[in-house]
């Protein structure tokens, strides 16, 4: 649990507490964990994979956040009394999940009010990135959307290598589409400029961005 952010300002003597408390889940790539809609009785904590929080319309997916190692989710539901799931979570990955009841975890908050601060500063961030989403719906042109919905994940899921920076998700037209907000197409055209300019690189639907200050320079 010391790896989980949320709980890393926590005393050990909070954690002895709540540790036997979580179950582990491990599940396979693709796998849903609820569906929108659905009651929600389980917070969610990734300890290894990537997850997809997602909304349909009939033919239609948006992408609202992809959650990787640290991170949880499945909070809005538990926290919010008597909504249903706001969106769908999908692993991307193999993961495992460490998963804590409603009762556990709100009995937790109760006690801790460290955890309630670090559980409103990533809500805080997260509303913080859901404006910074509608500004850019609102304002911005779909390529500088994409190099933005690059730049940020790179931000979260990048891993320095020799070539630049690669963001660890492998994610195709359609699902970096999903997360900008616009169709396949574009992606294609916009990743294949980049792609001419030597400003990324794509392996295996992996994307290494190879000099970021360009990339930024992109969309100033
Ligand atoms: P819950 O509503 O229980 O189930 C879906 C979860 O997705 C939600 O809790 C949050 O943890 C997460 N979630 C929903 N919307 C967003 C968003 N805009 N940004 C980040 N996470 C979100």
């Amino acid at each position: 649990l010391h790896n989980i952010p949320l709980f890393q300002e926590l005393m050990e003597e909070d954690l002895v507490g709540i540790a036997p408390l979580f179950t582990v889940k491990k599940v396979n790539k693709g796998t849903i964990l609820f569906k929108e809609g659905e009651v929600g009785e389980e917070l969610y904590l990734i300890h290894s994979g990537v997850v997809k929080i997602y909304r349909l319309d009939e033919a239609k997916e948006v992408t609202l956040a992809l959650f990787r190692d640290g991170d949880f989710f499945g909070e809005m539901s538990l926290l919010s009394n008597g909504m249903t799931r706001s969106a769908t979570a999908e692993t991307m990955a193999a993961s495992t999940m460490y998963v804590l009841s409603r009762t556990a975890f709100t009995s937790f908050m109760e006690k801790s009010p460290r955890l309630c601060l670090k559980l409103l500063e990533t809500t805080m961030q997260r509303l913080r990135h859901a404006n910074d989403q509608i500004y850019d719906l609102t304002f911005l042109g779909v390529r500088s959307r994409i190099i933005k919905t690059i730049l940020r994940l790179s931000e979260q899921h990048g891993i320095s290598t020799p070539d630049g920076l690669l963001i660890d998700v492998k994610l195709t037209h359609q699902q970096l589409a999903n997360l900008v907000g616009t169709v396949r197409e574009s992606v294609t055209k916009v990743l294949q400029e980049l792609l001419d300019d030597e400003l990324i690189l794509i392996d295996k639907k992996l994307i290494t961005l190879r000099n970021i200050e360009a990339i930024q320079a992109e969309i100033r």
